[in-house]
């Protein structure tokens, strides 16, 4: 079945039009397989993976390396198809759309957040922000003073004329979540958001996706460390291309603790399998 993205752009005109729905998955994806081949080899990375995803949650996706964290976030970001299954994006099928089709997608729909940023090195903060829109032509005087609300929201006001070699990796991670939001997506995607951060500085990137969630923003991260975890509503855990569990984090973290103290023993239900 062929969509075309303007199908799915009632709902995402509205702001927060997610939450305002009659409690309909915003991602819904049906025994999804996902191999990669490697010559004649083929690595089965994902091997039936089902999820639902509602607005306003907050998931972890745990699982030790190679258990298919990424692949899954990649075909939930349209940077990837599936072998076979389905992907329902805000109700329509996405799995076998072209890649065109897929870009558009992307780029209207989903935001990104990855452990290494991805800032362009050429451009501003300011500029960095606004990248989504050049590619769908709509830069306007409305969307630049966008650009300076998300700035100011996340703490980065003053800095918007900077290029990423001028700022921390913290500053850095902030101008990408800031990005990812300028579209008002479905979805925001951070895979391993505090990788390259020391402890504080995971913390604040940490409170801020918090600050998103509470706002009604939809977030699906995924992250080996249980403390980081912690701030997810939901941990949903992988192993060898498959969800072994899927469960609430009872004892979550609340951002006014700050950070984990090095040393110091994990409280969350996310962290109490850490032997996977
Ligand atoms: N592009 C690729 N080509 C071949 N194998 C891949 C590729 N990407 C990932 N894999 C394999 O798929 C499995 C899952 O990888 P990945 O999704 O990166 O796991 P994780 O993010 O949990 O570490 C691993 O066995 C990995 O080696
Ligand atoms: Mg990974």
């Amino acid at each position: 079945m062929t969509v075309q993205p303007s199908q799915i752009t009632e709902r995402e005109r509205q702001p927060d039009a997610g939450l305002q729905t009659s409690g309909e998955p915003v991602v819904r994806i049906v025994d999804i397989h996902k191999d990669y081949y490697l010559g004649s080899v083929v690595v089965p990375a994902l091997r039936g993976v089902s999820l639902e995803v509602y607005p306003g949650e907050f998931i972890a996706i745990m699982g030790a390396s190679g258990s298919g964290k990424s692949t899954l976030l990649n075909l939930l970001g349209c940077l990837d198809r599936p072998t076979r299954g389905q992907y329902y994006l805000g109700g329509r099928n996405v799995a076998n759309l072209s890649d065109d089709e897929l870009s558009e997608i992307r780029s209207r729909y989903i935001g990104f957040i990855f452990q290494s940023y991805n800032l362009i090195p050429q451009l501003t903060a300011f500029e960095n922000i606004e990248v989504p829109l050049y590619y769908q032509g709509n830069v306007s005087p409305e969307s630049k003073q966008r650009v300076v609300e998300l700035a100011r929201l996340v703490g980065l006001e003053r800095w918007l004329n900077h290029k990423p070699t001028q700022l921390s990796g913290g500053q850095q991670q902030r101008v990408a979540i800031a990005r990812a939001l300028i579209n008002d997506p479905y979805i925001i995607l951070a895979d391993e958001p505090t990788g390259n951060l020391d402890t504080s500085t995971s913390y604040e990137i940490m409170k801020l996706l918090v600050q998103l969630n509470d706002m009604g923003k939809t977030i699906i991260m995924v992250t080996h460390e249980p403390d980081i975890a912690a701030y997810a509503k939901r941990a949903v855990h992988m192993r060898d291309g498959k969800i072994i569990k899927d469960e609430p984090i009872t004892q979550r973290r609340v951002t006014s603790d700050g950070p984990v103290p090095a040393g110091a023993q994990l409280t969350a239900s996310a962290g109490q399998d850490a032997g996977e």
